[in-house]
Parts: structure tokens; C-alpha cells; sequence
């Protein structure tokens, strides 16, 4: 589905993502985890294309997508959208508007000017907002959201674009615990329910163990570790973040574990998930 070939990226003399190779044959959750520096968002922007590879391939379905020019890679980008830990959204815009800024890539620039929107899409906004548990927030500016309601809207205009791939950078490392688990939630259940790719990176080793199925490692721009969570061992880990053996485990943890249900709208849409 998915084979990465040698994707490099030089920066003067800095080489950010270094021969980058790992093919993915079937939809996964994959999280990227390494340290500060170590090329993880890099080597996301080269695959949506908002940044060019110095070096490599990388096939989608056959066709390498870092070759792509013109209309071709605008409709890459929709295929593989991408989610940032600041959101991105437009914060005095209403939340509905956000999600519809999705099809972008597919609108006129009149229709968009003018909030011109064909009832069907505003439909289609709203059920994934309620799919997400957030459909009540749609009327308000983004603005006046919690930030992991903010990160939710984020992931309902990723979905607007029907995306095969979901590439997410740091997508809960700017949330409290339970709005990070609330996130996290929502991005797995979109891979197992629509079968779509979803790959994180993510600062903390806990949340990649505990929602992905298969994790790599980087360090200095090279891939160190590629495997199943079980195989993420304690010295696993202090290989990929170049530590010693006063490594600590709780230096990369969101104590997402650690929650305590509480009632707010949000809370309950979690303990829903969780009990699901
Ligand atoms: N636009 C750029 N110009 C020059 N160097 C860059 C640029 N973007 C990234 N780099 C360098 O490339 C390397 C990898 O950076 P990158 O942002 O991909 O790391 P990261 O793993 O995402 O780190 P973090 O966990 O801090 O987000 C770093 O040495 C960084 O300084
Ligand atoms: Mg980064």
C-alpha cells in the first residue's frame, strides 16, 4: 500500500530524514516516536508534500507520490490529510466552516469566499461532528472550544477530504490527559472503522504502546526501530531516545491511565468510548 524507499531530506548540512525505508501493507495505526530533532515531523511533511524530499521514493498504491506536480499532488494532498498539535484551525470561524474548509482543494475560490456551501456537504459536517461527539459545538467559533474539542474539529475536516492516510503531528502534545485520551480514541476508531491509515507522531511511549500497532523509532533522521508494541522494550526505547540507564519511562508519559471520569460533555463522550 504504502513503501517507503530511501526518503532522505537535507537541510545545508543537516540531514533531518536519513534513507527512511519501511513499507506498509495493509491500513495500520502507526505511530513515530524520537526524540527532539530525530525527523519525525520532516518526514511527515515530505509525504503530504509540504516539504520536498531531497532524495527517495514513496509509493502510494503504485505511484510515487513525491514526484507528483500540479493538480496531482493537490489531490495527493487530499488523499493524506494532516492534523498538527496546534490545530490549524481559523479561530473566529464558525466550527462547521472549518470542517467544510476540508474540501478546499476541491472548491471555487468565489464559493469559499462567499461560505457557499452546497447543503449536502453542510450535512455531511455535521454527521461526522456527531460522530465525533461534537456535533452541538457546530454553530460556535473555533475560538470558543477546548482544545481537545478544537483537535476534534481538526480531525472532522481531515475526514471531510474522505482521506486514504491520516498523518497526524504531535496531535495530543498540547492536551490535558483526558482530552489527549478523547483524541487518541477518535483516531483509532476512525482506522479500525474506516480502515484508514492513520500515522502519529507521538512525544510519549505510552500512548504509542497503548494505540498503535506497530511503532518506529527514530534517531538522528534513521529508522532504529520498527516493530510491534510488545517488542518496545525499556532498552528498545533508550536506544530510539539515546538515553543511558537512568532512562525513565515516566519522562515520556501522558498518564493517560490515570484518569478519573468526570461529566462534563466532553468526559462523558470518553467514558462512552470506553465502555464501548
Ligand atoms: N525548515 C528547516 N530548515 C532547516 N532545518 C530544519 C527545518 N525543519 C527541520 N529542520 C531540522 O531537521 C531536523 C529534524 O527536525 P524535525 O522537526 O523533523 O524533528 P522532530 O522529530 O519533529 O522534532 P520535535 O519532536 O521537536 O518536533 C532538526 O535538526 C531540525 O533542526
Ligand atoms: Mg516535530
Amino acid at each position: 500500500m504504502i513503501s517507503v524507499e530511501g526518503v532522505t531530506k537535507v537541510f545545508g548540512r543537516n540531514t533531518a530524514v536519513d534513507n527512511a525505508t519501511f513499507s506498509v501493507e495493509r491500513p495500520g495505526m502507526i505511530g513515530i516516536i524520537g526524540r527532539s530533532g530525530a525527523g519525525k515531523s520532516t518526514f511527515l511533511r515530505m509525504m503530504n508534500r509540504l516539504t520536498d524530499a531531497t532524495e527517495g521514493r514513496l509509493l502510494f498504491e503504485g505511484r510515487d507520490v513525491l514526484a507528483l506536480k500540479g493538480a496531482e499532488k493537490r489531490a495527493w494532498q487530499s488523499q493524506c490529510a494532516m492534523i498538527f498539535q496546534q490545530f490549524n484551525l481559523v479561530p473566529r470561524m464558525d466550527v462547521v466552516s472549518n470542517v467544510l474548509h476540508g474540501l478546499l482543494n476541491r472548491r471555487g475560490t468565489m464559493a469559499t469566499m462567499f461560505n457557499l456551501w452546497p447543503a449536502a456537504d453542510i450535512n455531511r459536517a455535521i454527521d461526522i461532528l456527531d460522530r465525533l461527539g461534537i456535533a452541538e459545538q457546530a454553530p460556535k467559533r473555533a475560538e470558543a472550544l477546548s482544545g481537545g474539542q478544537q483537535q476534534r474539529v481538526a480531525i472532522a475536516r481531515a475526514l471531510m477530504q474522505d482521506p486514504k492516510v491520516i498523518l497526524a503531528d504531535e496531535p495530543i502534545a498540547s492536551l490535558d490527559p483526558m482530552n489527549a485520551q478523547v483524541v487518541m480514541d477518535a483516531l483509532r476508531r476512525i482506522h479500525d472503522e474506516d480502515g484508514r491509515t492513520v500515522i502519529a507522531n507521538l512525544h510519549t511511549l505510552d500512548t504509542a504502546r497503548r494505540y498503535c500497532d506497530r511503532v518506529i523509532g527514530m534517531r538522528g533522521g534513521r529508522i532504529v526501530f520498527d516493530g510491534t508494541p510488545d517488542l518496545l522494550t525499556t532498552a528498545a526505547a533508550r536506544e530510539i531516545y539515546g538515553a543511558d540507564e537512568n532512562f525513565s519511562e515516566s519522562a515520556t508519559s501522558t498518564s493517560i491511565e490515570a484518569l478519573e471520569p468526570e461529566t462534563s460533555a466532553d468526559e462523558a463522550y470518553a467514558a462512552r468510548l470506553l465502555t464501548n
